[in-house]
């Protein structure tokens, strides 16, 4: 087991281009980390540097009390899984888990324990004669995950290892990769662009952005407390409703409210609205016009536009157009299309950010 920081990590590839441009994170001993953001933002680049695939430009990671900058990925005492997880195909279930062990030169008896542990921990001691050709996708995936554990490496490195699954498999593998390294303890950095997935896993989430870590921190605090807009609209779906506080009505309605000095734009989740036409005492009344719904049995989404935009406030910065808020209502009740609500969100659940979105205000 080990602990597991990067300082300072940059890497600029030899076309120049900068992937990782300053990344500091702390993975304590038998934790599991996620590093979440979308594509391109160099999710992959910062895991493969900590396996030792990629070299590093500067800064220095450190694995277990150890500085890996120069160590050999062989020599790091890591197991990674891949989303292309390439068994042998003419190999059995049993031989693709010892191949490794048997690189290593360890003792058959030995391997022969660890293999049968792992097929009994991921429920594959049925299927150790098999081919990987005879088994579905998520066996397949369990033999990858069986392929890292023999190993019993300090740190699991996981690359987007579901993204091949279907949905439901997805999630049914997700909470079996979870049950798994709580039982291993083994310290985990799990890389996808799932917010969903990296909510669920994760003991410590990072938000990455364009080479950057936006925020670092447990997931729910993350989810409550978004430092950025960029985090506020990609943790969490559908994303929070962002809107330009600039020559705005919605300002005057915060006018007692002492964060407005230092705010130019409010942030409010969809499932934090409440369709009603009482008063709210400092929170936000926004009225709509129903554009469209969608019932999708548990709940249900209302997409509404707003009545009185001023003309000339920017563009929303969230993914939504301008003037449009959506609203998450549980149940298959709701408005019809056309009619007018009253959308409101209590003091507590606004969310406050400077104008250029990069820094939240207040608590
Ligand atoms: N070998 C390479 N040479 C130059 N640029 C690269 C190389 N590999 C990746 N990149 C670029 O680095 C950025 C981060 O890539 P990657 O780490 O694969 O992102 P992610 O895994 O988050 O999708 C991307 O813009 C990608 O195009
Ligand atoms: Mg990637």
């Amino acid at each position: 087991m080990a602990n597991v920081t990067l300082r300072n990590v940059r890497k600029a590839y030899p076309n120049g281009f900068e992937a990782i441009k300053g990344v500091d994170v702390d993975v304590a001993d038998g934790q599991f980390c996620v590093l979440v953001g979308p594509s391109g933002c160099g999710k992959s680049t910062l895991l493969r540097m900590v396996a030792g695939l990629e070299t590093i430009s500067s800064g220095e990671i450190d694995i277990g009390g150890r500085i890996v900058n120069q160590v050999e990925p062989a020599e790091r005492d890591i197991a990674m899984v891949f989303q292309n997880y390439a068994l042998y195909p003419h190999m059995s279930v049993y031989n693709n888990m010892a191949y490794g062990l048997r690189n290593r030169r360890m003792p058959q008896p030995e391997i022969d324990t660890r293999v049968q542990e792992a097929a009994r921990i991921l429920e594959l001691g049925a299927m150790l004669d098999r081919k990987p050709g005879q088994l579905s996708g998520g066996q397949r995936q369990r033999v990858a995950m069986g392929r890292a554990i023999v190993r019993q490496p300090k740190v699991f490195l996981f690359d987007e290892p579901l993204s091949n699954l279907d949905a439901k498999l997805r999630i049914a593998m997700r909470v079996e990769i979870r049950k798994l390294q709580r039982r291993l303890n083994t310290t985990s950095i799990y890389v996808t662009h799932d917010q969903l997935e990296a909510m669920t896993l994760a003991d410590i989430l990072v938000v990455m952005n364009g080479g950057q870590v936006e925020q670092v921190g447990n997931p729910l605090d993350i989810y409550q407390k978004p430092a950025t807009t960029f985090v506020a609209s990609f943790i969490g779906a559908p994303p929070m409703n962002l809107m330009p506080l600039s020559a705005d009505e919605l300002k005057s309605q915060l006018a007692g409210d002492s964060r407005i000095n230092d705010a130019g734009i409010l942030g409010i989740r969809p499932e934090d609205f409440v369709v009603s036409n009482e008063t709210v005492a400092g929170g936000i009344a926004l009225g709509l016009t129903v554009e469209a719904i969608e019932r999708v049995g548990a709940e249900t989404f209302i997409y509404g536009t707003r009545e009185r935009d001023v003309q000339g406030v920017a563009a929303n910065p969230g993914e939504l157009p301008p003037g449009e808020v959506l609203v998450r209502i549980p149940g298959a009740i709701g408005p019809a299309i056309g009619e007018r609500i009253r959308a409101i969100a209590a003091p507590d659940k606004l969310h406050l950010f400077t104008a250029d979105g990069r820094q939240r205000v207040g608590p």
